[in-house]
This record gives C-alpha cells, structure tokens and sequence, in this order.
C-alpha cells in the first residue's frame, strides 16, 4: 500500500504482483477535497518510478466510467481488454456512476 503525504494524507493505493510481470493497482482514492490537484497522477507516476525495472506492465481494472477512464487515460493507460459482468456478478447491489450501472470492467494497461 502507497501513501502519499502532502502536509496530511492526500490519496492511496494498493499494488498487487498479479505475476508474469504485471502489477495491479486497486482503490486509488484521493480525499474529495483535493481531486483534480495532481495528487492521483503523482501517485500513480510514483508508482511506475519504483516499480520500473522490475516489472514490466502496470495494469488497472475499472468501470466503465467518466469518473474513472479519462483519467487513467491522461496518466498514460490504454485500454486492454474487459472482463465482461464483472460489477453485476461481483457485488450484491447495483453500482451507479453518472447516472450509468457499472456492468463490465475495462482493464487498461501502461507499459513500464
Ligand atoms: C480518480 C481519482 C483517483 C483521480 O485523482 P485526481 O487526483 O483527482 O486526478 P489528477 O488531478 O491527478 O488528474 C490527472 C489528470 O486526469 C484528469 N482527470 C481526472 N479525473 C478526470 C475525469 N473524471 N474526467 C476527465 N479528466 C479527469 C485531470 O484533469 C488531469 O489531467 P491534466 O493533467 O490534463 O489536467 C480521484 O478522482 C478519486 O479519488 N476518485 C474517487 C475514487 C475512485 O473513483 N477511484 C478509482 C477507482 S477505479
């Protein structure tokens, strides 16, 4: 788990070896106060800077969401592949994000 601390904490993130070389980020949470500053961005940029050299692809499954896509896109991913009713068969309740029920997850990928 990465912290990042900018007078108080700022966001976090949870990093698993998926093996084969691929490491996954899960939860990426910046304080709701402070999205849209960088702190994200930095986050996963450091993450890419620490772990470069040892693995060769870092990976990110999310919905398929405004609040979400664009955002892993300006920090460098591409779409990958989707993991089909994922959001449906996965959780006991139905997911929202503007306005849109979360189905499948989009898995985008950046090179390290
Ligand atoms: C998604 C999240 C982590 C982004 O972190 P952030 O600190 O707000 O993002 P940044 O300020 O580092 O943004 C980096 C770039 O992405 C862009 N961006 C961020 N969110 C965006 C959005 N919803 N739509 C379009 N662009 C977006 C920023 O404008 C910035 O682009 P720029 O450098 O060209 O200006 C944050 O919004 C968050 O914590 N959301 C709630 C939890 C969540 O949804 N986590 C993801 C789970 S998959």
């Amino acid at each position: 788990m990465y912290v990042l601390d900018d007078n108080g904490v700022k966001a976090e993130c949870v990093v698993t070896d998926e093996g084969d070389g691929v490491l996954e980020i899960k939860n990426i949470a910046v304080v709701p106060e402070c999205h849209g500053l960088g702190y994200g961005r930095a986050l996963l940029d450091f993450v890419a800077r620490t772990c470069k050299g040892r693995y060769s692809v870092l990976q990110v499954g999310t919905g398929d969401s405004p609040l979400t896509i664009p955002f892993y896109e300006k920090c460098g991913f591409v779409r990958s592949h989707r993991i089909e009713h994922f959001f449906t068969d996965h959780y006991d309740h139905p997911i929202i994000e503007c306005g849109v029920r979360l189905v499948d997850m989009i898995v985008l990928r950046k090179e390290l």
